[in-house]
């Protein structure tokens, strides 16, 4: 990693070129590339730990595959974030008691209404865009107990990779995107009461321990973009990498025992079915910090 310097301004093109080389060069190519069997997650391996953390270290997730089955203990996450040197969990307000949320198809009062408690598909996002500033997510874990009758595919890009092909078509949009003032989402108000105030940053900022972090939503609703032209274009350039081919991406469709640990990625989920009295569930647990040694 060059000094964060050389990717939040332009003041370093050479230091940049040289990132960009060495990270294409490593880049994994194909998602049984960040595939790591692992015996036990509560107990990994030192060679499982060194094999997750060059995942990570390349492509910032690595996805695991173990022969736990359905075993619903919520230890597997947890004990995995320890492992990976991840530390204390954020508790959004959909999390149950422990801080791992269960995320499946959910009709009570409390997760009516939030897409991650639904079927319907997730667009473009990185976890916990509307945190407080002094609590933005790093990275994440989740873990499949049961998967979708069909459906529930989760998109995975890299937002390194995002910003090199941002970057390459036009530096400017680093420029805009990199902002503080460049993305607002609205208070949350629930019947005229503010349960959570406007929060205003950047896309790009310099993450925990001096790397590039990304904070995005590609939903339309709720998101206001600052108004200017380099800001549009900028997000016009976003969205269609996001939907080019060409931007590096892996389809993971996680099964029985799987799991996905990140440096907060980019992810989408398409839209899943049921089967009665079989519901998709995942757990997910949301860190401040990155992945230790990456
Ligand atoms: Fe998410």
């Amino acid at each position: 990693m060059p000094a964060l310097d050389a990717l939040l301004t332009l003041d370093h093109p050479d230091d940049y070129a040289r990132w960009r080389d060495r990270k294409l060069a490593q880049a994994p190519q194909r998602l049984e590339d960040l595939i790591v069997e692992v015996r036990d997650p509560r107990r990994l391996s030192e060679a499982e730990r060194d094999a997750i953390l060059d995942r990570c270290r390349r492509a910032n997730m690595a996805v695991y595959a173990t022969a736990l089955g359905d075993d619903p203990d919520k230890a597997i996450p947890r004990r995995l974030g320890e492992q990976l040197g991840l530390g204390r969990l954020d508790r959004n307000p959909g999390a149950d008691e422990d801080a791992v949320t269960a995320l499946s198809v959910r009709s009570d009062a409390f997760h009516r209404g939030y897409i991650p408690y639904t079927d319907r598909p997730l667009a473009w996002h990185t976890d916990g865009y509307y945190n407080a500033p002094e609590r933005q997510i790093s990275a994440f874990i989740l873990h499949c107990v049961r998967p979708a009758s069909a459906g529930g595919v989760n998109g995975l890009i890299d937002p390194e990779m995002l910003y090199i092909r941002l970057r390459e078509r036009d530096p400017a949009h680093i420029r805009a995107l990199t902002n503080p003032a460049a993305m607002r989402i609205p208070p949350n108000l629930v019947d005229g009461v503010e349960i959570r105030p406007a929060r205003i940053g950047p896309v790009f900022r310099g993450g925990e321990r001096g790397h590039l972090a990304l904070r995005y939503s590609d939903r339309r609703r709720n998101i206001e973009w600052q108004e200017d032209a380099a800001t549009q274009a900028a997000v016009a350039a976003i969205r269609e990498f996001l939907d080019d081919p060409l931007t590096p991406r892996f389809e993971a469709r996680l099964a029985s025992g799987e799991g996905l640990v990140c440096n907060n990625v980019l992810h989408n989920r398409s839209r899943f079915e049921d089967e009665i009295g079989q519901a998709r569930l995942l757990y997910r647990a949301r860190y401040y910090r990155r992945i230790g040694a990456t």
